[in-house]
């Protein structure tokens, strides 16, 4: 009766990854039970998270075909805005689709290269493009991850003009330069081939350069600010509920995930109780909802009355 803090099946969010090169389902070697999926098995992947409560999925997209551009992201045919067209057919469930181009480019930066690095606003249009496209295929919301300056307002203005006013804006704010991504990149095949992301991702010693990064992408239109990763960063995550009205979103990143898959496996830590306190913290330290690859897991365990 006491407790401050409970956690709901409506609070996640789980991430599924549409894989255009395979057949049949690839488990990621170090996320294990998560998934590359081909797309006819994205609906029903969607709906058994539906099924356990989960409202809302985050939909990443590996193309067949990279190019210099990235131009998969905000073709009609591209493997998201497919797989979105058909999700939208047959599933309740509320369908974000992640923004960024680094699973789309031959060298695995978030944008448009220049000279050796990404090109900030050449890179802003494209977003706006591929935000277009999301939506056109029936995307709910999208979720800009790639951290440029002025991403929301770009994307924002090319949604409007397209007719999608309706259409909400997740803005990545606070997305640090962080070691917690790698499992991630296994997955999406998104490891820049030279370089880093640390030009426009943030210093891991940075706070108060966080609250400026969601405070502008909120004066330019975000609906929802997120931050990412989540368990190092949860003095963020309560510094931005302290701070702001919005809702906020954390993201409880792949290598959050492994690290407890990889403990548990050796007997080491128990996954379920280790599982079930991470994203309690997350929610205490102000997160309205949490994007996690545990998202099914949990919710199994809180519809058990865990
Ligand atoms: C980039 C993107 C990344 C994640 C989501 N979107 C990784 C990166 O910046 O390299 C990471 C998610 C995770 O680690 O679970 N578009």
């Amino acid at each position: 009766m006491v407790r401050e803090t409970r956690l709901s099946t409506k609070d996640l969010i789980s991430p599924i990854f549409v894989d255009e090169n395979i057949s049949r389902p690839r488990e990621i070697r170090s996320m294990p039970g998560v998934y590359n999926l081909p797309l006819d098995m994205v609906t029903k992947e969607a709906n058994e998270a539906a099924g356990l409560g989960v409202p809302a999925v985050l939909m990443f997209g590996i193309p067949k075909r990279k190019d210099e551009e990235g131009s998969e992201a905000w073709s009609a045919a591209g493997v998201v805005q497919r797989a979105i067209r058909e999700l939208k057919k047959d599933s309740p469930v509320a369908v974000i689709a992640d923004l960024c181009l680094c699973e789309y480019t031959s060298h695995g930066h978030c944008g448009a290269v220049k000279d050796g690095t990404v090109n900030n606003d050449e890179t802003i249009e494209l977003y706006g493009r591929t935000a277009v496209a999301q939506a056109r295929a029936g995307a709910d919301m999208v979720a800009p991850s790639g951290m440029m300056d002025g991403q929301v307002a770009a994307i924002r203005r090319a949604l409007d003009e397209a007719g999608f006013e309706d259409v909400p804006i997740m803005s990545y704010s606070a997305k640090y330069a962080s070691a917690f991504y790698g499992p991630f990149r296994d997955a999406a095949q998104s490891t820049p081939q030279f370089g880093d992301r640390r030009t426009h991702q943030m210093d891991p010693g940075n706070a108060r350069e966080a609250l400026r990064e969601m405070e502008e992408d909120l004066m330019e239109g975000a609906d929802i600010i997120m931050v990412k990763p989540a368990l190092a960063y949860l003095d963020i995550i309560k510094e931005a509920r302290v701070r702001f009205e919005a809702p906020i979103a954390a993201y409880n990143v792949s290598g959050e995930y492994s690290m407890i898959k990889a403990a548990a496996a050796n007997g080491w830590i128990d996954h379920d109780r280790a599982m079930m306190e991470s994203l309690t913290s997350i929610k205490r330290a102000g997160a309205d909802m949490i994007i996690t690859y545990f998202a099914k897991e949990a919710a199994k365990l809180i519809k058990g009355g865990f």
